[in-house]
């Protein structure tokens, strides 16, 4: 018996990028994505921009990804979107051309929430990259996300801590605008932490109770430090950049992987994955490399293109939610606090 080719069509538009990737079967045939570099001006995404940019985006980045891989339209099987959570205005904008879109082709419509897609970005089949068993820890890090998930299968995951206040991404992009960085500062602490002493600068980590993170103190503590230090040195950020962007750097993963040591303790689980913008960060690579030879971990790193957004991810739930015929209706409205 043949078996079926089964192609999804993946939109997202939770926040600033603009996404669209077709997937057959499990492995990513295009995966297309538009960033908005209007919000650089501004220090960080301005919702009423992002919604009109991603009006604009949304129709030629849909056309590009079914060009790029040599799909026609009519081959679709569903249409898998991002119902949430995210900026609403954001949201609306993919919700509302995938739902017209399906009508029109007469074919599934796939819900799919964002934070799991990070997450199961894991399971796309890529040569060179191992899917996590069940159960395993899953940590998502980015601009808008911090979480630790236990995930026990697919579609059954258990979030075990997160953030109370900002996410770890804006703990790199709120430092970096107090270092007078462009906008987003993360990767440009990771070229600097790469060249600089991690112990220059002591900052104290936050006290959070269990396996729930806090990020504006520490935001605070070095936004007084820098106010004391070029009081004293006008010169003092020039002069020590990349010893200060270590420091933080040092001290955000020293956070992330106090909480990853607690939880795998806790749950007893040693398979560990990350994913979400943040899990760039060479830093964080490396520390989750000597976990594998110091706690005995076994650790997941997406490619890299399935770490920021992207619909690529979007596309597996897609297509993983197919396959259990888990369909959305026409009447399916976006959801930005949508929760796992
Ligand atoms: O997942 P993402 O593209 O968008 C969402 O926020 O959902 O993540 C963007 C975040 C930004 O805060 C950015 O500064 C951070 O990821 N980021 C990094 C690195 N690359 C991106 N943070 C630290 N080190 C990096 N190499
Ligand atoms: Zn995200």
């Amino acid at each position: 018996m043949a078996t079926q080719n089964i192609y999804i069509l993946a939109i997202e538009s939770s926040c600033d990028d603009t996404a669209a990737s077709v997937m057959l079967n499990g492995k990513i045939l295009s995966n297309v994505v538009a960033g908005q570099s209007i919000h650089e001006a501004y220090g960080g995404v301005v919702p009423e921009l992002a919604s009109r940019a991603h009006q604009q985006n949304i129709v030629p980045v849909v056309q590009q990804a079914l060009k790029r891989a040599n799909v026609d339209k009519k081959q679709l099987s569903a249409i898998a979107f991002t119902r949430g959570p995210g900026l609403m205005g954001s949201l609306l904008v993919g919700t509302s051309f995938a739902k017209s879109m399906a009508y029109g082709l007469n074919i599934p419509l796939i819900d799919v929430n964002h934070m799991q897609a990070h997450i199961l970005a894991h399971f796309i089949d890529e040569d060179g990259f191992n899917k996590p068993p069940f159960p395993f820890l899953a940590m998502t890090i980015s601009g808008g996300h911090t979480q630790i998930v236990k995930v026990n299968s697919h579609f059954d995951m258990e979030v075990i801590g997160e953030t109370i206040d900002d996410a770890v991404g804006e703990a790199f992009d709120k430092s970096g605008k107090i270092l007078g960085l462009g906008y987003p500062a993360g990767p440009e602490i990771d070229k600097r932490a790469k060249l600089g002493n991690p112990k220059a600068f002591k900052f104290t980590k936050p006290k959070v109770e269990g396996l729930n993170f806090s990020f504006s103190g520490l935001k605070t503590a070095i936004l007084y430090f820098i106010q004391k230090e070029t009081k004293a040195n006008p010169n003092f950020i020039e002069e020590n950049l990349n010893d200060i962007c270590a420091s933080i750097q040092y001290t955000i993963i020293g956070i992330l992987i106090d909480k990853l040591k607690l939880a795998s303790k806790q749950t007893g689980i040693k398979h560990i994955a990350i994913g979400g913008g943040v899990s760039a960060n060479s830093g964080i690579r490396q520390a989750l490399k000597d976990g594998e030879g110091k706690f005995g971990w076994t650790t997941y790193v997406p490619k890299f293109e399935f770490t920021t957004d992207n619909a690529a991810m979007i596309a597996i739930v897609g297509y993983l939610k197919f396959l259990e015929g888990e369909f959305a209706q026409q009447s399916v409205t976006a959801s930005s606090r949508l929760k796992i």
